[in-house]
């Protein structure tokens, strides 16, 4: 298989700078060199980045609907769609290296041209399932699976491809232990398939997984895992900007990637929010590599 890595240098999605340095700290971290050896053939794309100096005239400024960095959100996001959307034409695997969390618009929206049914699993903290209206803090990185469901401003909806990409029914929330009030309404609403830290802890992630796959295998034609590294506990992964106490261990990660792995279905990844100016090293990527991977199929003996 062919694995194209994508640099989603993105840091527009919220206040804090250095996210956008993820890409090359999980390049640093070893990513390239691991896949190759886990048999996959590599090629990295490079870096999507905004152009630091004009967008820096209209960085960290909210437009009239309280959105941060709204402009430039949605010019990255309509580049970095083009880019997964021909690494998919290409019959390539798109890792799409973060960057904040708000590049899964992008993402998405290349990918889901590709699918009927896509699924999503959603590896967070947070759901992400924000607008503008149920958001506490206008950032854009907390909005991106409700974008993609069809939900908040216009034009980041109808980003590169008219309307909503995913179907609330091809959802999987994992690890969930920060959501906002309108999130919670909206999960419940739509019967989203929700796991929250609770869950996990109750029926071990092996079980979680396997619920997992099976509300999604039969229904989706393609399987997409948005794994935003704060679904880690932060004494795991302290390089990243929205850190939750009590989360998920990379043991329990690494075997929710084999089991992924095992099911052969995942067509595309986002690995989201390393953010190495707030690492202790560079250790936050070292982790998020080991996580890809035991997606990627390595096994421990
Ligand atoms: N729910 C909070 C918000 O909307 C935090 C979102 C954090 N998202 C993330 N991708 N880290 O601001
Ligand atoms: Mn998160
Ligand atoms: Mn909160
Ligand atoms: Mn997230």
């Amino acid at each position: 298989q062919n694995a194209h890595i994508i640099g989603a240098a993105t840091a527009f999605g919220q206040p804090r700078l250095g996210v956008d340095l993820g890409p090359d700290a999980l390049r640093y971290a070893g990513l390239t060199k691991m896949l190759k050896e886990l048999g996959l053939s590599v090629t990295d794309k490079g870096n999507i980045k905004g152009n630091f100096e004009v967008e820096a005239e209209r960085h960290n400024i909210k437009n009239d609907d309280n959105l941060l960095n709204y402009d430039a959100v949605k010019d990255f996001n309509t580049i970095l769609a083009g880019a997964v959307d021909a690494s998919v034409s290409n019959g390539a695997f798109p890792l799409i290296l973060g960057g904040d969390h708000s590049l899964a618009i992008g993402s998405l929206a290349g990918i889901s041209r590709h699918y009927e049914n896509l699924g999503v699993i959603w590896y967070d903290a947070h759901g992400d399932l924000n607008d503008s209206r149920t958001s506490p803090s206008g950032n854009i990185h907390g909005m991106p699976l409700g974008i993609s469901c069809g939900i908040g401003d216009a034009d980041l909806v109808n980003l590169y491809d008219a309307g909503p990409k995913v179907k609330p029914e091809n959802i999987v929330l994992i690890g969930m232990r920060d959501l906002d009030e309108g999130e919670k309404q909206y999960i419940h609403d739509n019967d989203i398939l929700t796991f929250t830290m609770t869950d996990v802890k109750m029926m071990g992630i092996a079980e979680v997984m396997k619920q997992a796959l099976d509300h999604l295998v039969e229904k989706c034609d393609g399987l997409h895992l948005s794994l935003d590294v704060d679904g880690l506990d932060p004494m795991e992964t302290p390089g990243t900007g929205t850190p939750v106490d009590g989360g998920l261990s990379l043991s329990e990660t690494q075997l929710a990637m084999s089991i992924l792995n095992d099911s052969d279905r995942i067509t595309s990844m986002d690995l989201v929010e390393v953010n190495p100016l707030l690492d202790d090293g560079n250790k936050t990527a070292g982790k998020a590599v080991e996580i890809a991977a035991s997606l990627f199929g390595k096994k421990q003996l």
